[in-house]
């Protein structure tokens, strides 16, 4: 595919706190003229929305939950990600197969091989250009989520599971550490955005000066 926007993607355990952070970033990209998609994962779809309700709420099979999560990005990739880079725009996307790597790989111990196998499958040629992963000590992500909301499928698992989810994400940025900004989901909300930030405007700036 030809791409002229930048696909950038949000990644964390949760309770990491990435969600807070998107209505901010979207803004200093609107405030750069800089024409943004905002989603997220599993979901983004007429589909991938009804797939994420039975995803964070029915038990299931482990293999079901990792088709049923490429299933939706199968969608959310051709229908609205690949549609948007290709007019320009720039996609701020809330979790893509990062994910999966994790939860799925990591968490539930599937092993990153069927997930890469999957990957190649939906979106061979497609990676995000960059990539947050908002890392934070677990007992820290924990409280949050208690503090914060109603616990979904996921969130209701042990501290194990988070482990080893953090681990892959680890692993991920250890096997393309270009792609990763890290971001210590640890410090304040006004800390984390001066980063984010400065992170954006930089992009805009090589993506501008490439594309004029
Ligand atoms: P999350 O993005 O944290 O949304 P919210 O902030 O509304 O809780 O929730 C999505 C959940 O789906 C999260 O627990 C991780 C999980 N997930 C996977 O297990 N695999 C995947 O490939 C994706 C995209 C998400």
């Amino acid at each position: 595919m030809t791409q002229q926007g930048l696909f950038l993607t949000l990644e964390g355990v949760d309770g990491a706190g990435k969600s807070t952070h998107i209505p901010f970033m979207k803004q200093v990209l609107q405030d750069h003229n800089i024409p943004v998609v905002v989603t997220r994962e599993p979901g983004g779809t007429p589909l991938g929305e009804s797939l994420r309700e039975l995803l964070l709420q029915q038990p299931m099979r482990l293999k079901t939950e990792c088709l049923l999560m490429f299933a939706a990005r199968n969608e959310h990739t051709q229908t609205r990600i690949i549609p948007a880079l290709k007019k320009g725009q720039w996609v701020l996307c809330d979790r893509y197969t990062d994910a999966s790597y994790a939860y799925q790989g990591g968490g539930r111990a599937l092993g990153a091989e069927q997930i890469r196998v999957l990957e190649q499958w939906v979106h061979a040629g497609l990676q995000p250009n960059r990539t947050w992963l908002f890392d934070v000590p677990l007992e820290l992500a924990r409280q949050r989520m208690l503090n914060t909301r109603v616990l979904d499928r996921f969130e209701k698992e042990d501290v194990e599971f988070f482990i080893r989810t953090q681990q892959a994400y680890y692993d991920r940025v250890h096997q393309d550490p270009q792609r990763f900004y890290m971001v210590d989901a640890s410090k304040d909300i006004p800390t984390i955005q001066k980063q984010l930030k400065t992170e954006l405007i930089e992009l805009i700036e090589n993506w501008r000066n490439a594309h004029t």
